[in-house]
């Protein structure tokens, strides 16, 4: 199977997606001669160029592609691309409606946009899978091919009676019979019960609540019938051209694709991150979007697309403060990117997405968003080879699956306040801000080698991941556990006693009486930090209070309980407090920094032999780093300490140490 390094080739791949047919074609060999001078090896081309290649149904229009892959060829860029199926042009769905998807209340959504088309639609699936044999029996063995693109962030959601067909079919092969289904379902409840599978259909617009066993076998059913278009097209593509690998762009914090099965179907697994320059954190996204998509890739992966500046989609979009492009770039090297990637090369002028930066703005070359990014691909070209194909280790794995995301985001449960991505950055943030290295994982993965697991809060916990978190702590790793986990079965079945028995049994915890969530902005005293969001009315059987609830109706009941080396979070503590616990568990655990005593806002990540030193604060600090040194980026000799500018970064390699000079201090 081809991977990654077969388009890397040693290299960090660097450009972005590139839509020339927007453009006369006079632009183009300028879009060369200044890619070039980008230190671009690769533009993503065809991702939106259905219309412009299929104009009238089944007529191929290649010209201008084939002068486009030849221009790039010649001026030594590569070309990831894509097959242009997230966008049917518009012929498409006035000839065959039945393609357009169908939203909950059976309204069509038409064409005029994009991503229009339904994932169950045999029609589309069929024009679909014609243009990628065309395309890549044409281009499979063009020299400038790097890899295959399928689609574009697949994201559709259809409610059609296709798609109700399909849903059926897929529920047949999961449940066998319509008395698994009703008993998955709990259709006893509010006369629910089917009787044939023919009255099953897709969670449309409802009177009430809908029934959450349906809602969760939807989204289940959504992202493999998405799956299935993708699997469809790279099977052409790959057909054609076995040594190309195959991608599709994941959204990350998107819950529509369950992305650890779609990442094991890919040669290679590449993201879109957009973080948002006015969030402080944002460099925790950033990093944490890495950490995920490394442990989906199990190695180097893709950063797809990034914004040069500012994005057009948020209410108000910021651009990037000087500097920032590049540190977050860096910054997704040091969490094993081995492509940096932007939406899109050139600006455009006109569309839906003419606010949106590019990596050639508005301002032309003489812009500073293209004179960073000079800066950046220079940068990337020296640092390829020390760090292509490296890997990055990690001690400590956060627990993330997608069956728990989902059941989480379902009607009429305790709280409302209680989002998944939140608690996961939260818990993440509190490693980040530590310098301990995290990857990711699902819970029935095999996590040996992880000295600590961390599960910010998975509601629903199949039987396999249970005893898996049950045998690693038996094992010897330890385990801290955020609040709500593990209370509901695979079919979203709440467990007797409101938590597993088994792990009831792991944290020391007797019974769940109560869960007490608490009210926007409330805080409750816990002994030496204050929580909130949320809380539990515990009784314990050996476990033991780390701390307690100091306020209310729960003063006095444990908040935090260890037993041995399972711990329980009951509530979400304060930002420093979660830091402090986890910190703890960490060290109990034998897990340490990459480095301590660093400046706040200082990230340090070890990648191969790399030492990456990334300074995340708006003003100038100055980092101890015990050794001597080679700086990468500066080609200087760092001895004890490293500058760093506002945003900067230190790319270090340790160098022989001096025995004659005497060493310098630092952490
Ligand atoms: C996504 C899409 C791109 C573009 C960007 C804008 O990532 O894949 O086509 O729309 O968003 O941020």
């Amino acid at each position: 199977m081809p991977s990654l390094s077969d388009a890397t080739r040693g290299r960090v791949l660097f450009g972005g997606d590139y839509n020339p047919e927007q453009w006369p074609e006079e632009i183009w060999p300028e879009d060369a001669r200044l890619m070039k001078e980008a230190g671009v090896t690769s533009v993503t081309v065809g991702v939106f160029s259905w219309a412009r290649i299929e104009p009238r149904p089944g007529v191929r229009d290649f010209g201008w592609l084939d002068r486009l892959m030849d221009l790039l060829h010649g001026s030594g860029i590569g070309v990831v691309l894509a097959t242009p199926t997230a966008s049917p042009p518009p012929w498409m769905g006035s000839l065959h409606p039945e393609t357009l998807p169908r939203d909950e209340d059976g309204r069509t959504v038409w064409w005029g946009s994009r991503q229009h088309f339904c994932p169950s639609s045999p029609v589309y699936r069929r024009y679909a899978a014609a243009l990628a044999e065309d395309l890549a029996g044409r281009y499979g063995g063009h020299p400038a091919l790097a890899m295959w693109h399928i689609n574009n962030e697949y994201c559709t959601h259809c409610w059609c009676d296709e798609t109700a067909r399909h849903f059926r079919r897929w529920l047949r092969a999961r449940h066998g019979t319509l008395d698994a289904l009703n008993e998955s379902w709990g259709t006893s409840f509010w006369s629910q019960r089917y009787d044939s599978w023919e009255e099953i259909i897709p969670p449309r617009r409802a009177q009430y609540t809908k029934n959450p066993g349906q809602v969760l076998d939807f989204k289940r059913f959504t992202s493999d019938a998405l799956l299935e278009c993708y699997e469809a097209e790279r099977d052409i593509v790959a057909r054609h051209s076995p040594r190309v690998p195959v991608t599709t762009n994941f959204m990350p914090l998107w819950s529509g694709q369950d992305a650890w099965k779609w990442a094991e179907r890919e040669d290679v697994v590449s993201v879109d991150v957009y973080p948002d320059p006015k969030d402080p954190y944002r460099g925790q996204y950033n990093a944490m979007l890495g950490d995920m998509t490394r442990s989906q890739a199990r190695g180097p992966w893709a950063l797809m697309e990034q914004a040069a500046g500012a994005v057009n989609w948020r209410g108000v979009n910021h651009p990037k403060p000087r500097g920032l492009n590049r540190l977050l770039s860096l910054q997704s090297v040091a969490h094993g990117a081995d492509v940096i990637c932007y939406f899109q090369w050139r600006q455009s002028r006109q569309g839906a997405e003419k606010f949106h930066s590019g990596m050639l703005s508005h301002a032309g070359e003489r812009g500073r968003a293209f004179q960073e990014v000079k800066r950046i691909g220079a940068e990337l070209a020296a640092l390829g080879p020390h760090v292509a194909g490296t890997a990055l280790t990690a001690e400590v794995v956060v627990l993330h699956d997608w069956d728990s995301w989902w059941a989480d985001q379902q009607d009429g449960r305790p709280s409302e306040l209680v989002e998944y991505t939140e608690l996961v950055r939260a818990w993440h943030r509190a490693l980040w801000e530590s310098n301990i290295p995290v990857d990711f994982a699902r819970p029935d993965h095999d996590l040996s080698g992880y000295r600590l697991i961390l599960v910010p809060h998975l509601y629903l916990l199949g039987d396999r991941a249970i005893e898996n978190l049950v045998r690693y702590v038996r094992d010897g790793s330890t385990l801290v556990c955020g609040f709500l986990t593990g209370v509901a079965d695979e079919d979203d079945r709440v467990r007797p006693g409101g938590m597993d028995a088994r792990l009831r049994e792991l944290f020391g915890i007797g019974t769940v009486h109560e869960w007490w969530p608490r009210a926007a902005g409330e805080q409750v005293r816990c002994d030496g930090f204050l929580a909130g969001l949320w809380s539990e009315e515990l009784e314990l059987s050996t476990g033991e209070p780390v701390a307690r609830y100091r306020d209310g109706e729960l003063a006095g009941l444990p908040a935090v309980v260890r037993n041995g080396r399972a711990w329980y979070v009951s509530t979400l503590p304060e930002p420093a407090a979660l830091r402090a616990l986890l910190a703890e568990a960490a060290d109990g655990a034998g897990v340490r920094p990459v480095l301590a005593g660093l400046p706040a806002g200082v990230e340090a990540v070890r990648r191969g032999e790399l030492l990456f030193l990334l300074n995340h604060a708006p003003t100038a600090v100055t980092a101890p780093v015990a050794g001597r040194h080679r700086e990468l980026l500066g080609g200087r000799t760092v001895d004890g300490a490293v500058e760093l500018e506002r945003y900067g970064v230190a790319v270090l390699r340790e160098l022989p140490s001096d025995p004659a000079a005497p060493r310098a201090g630092g952490g």
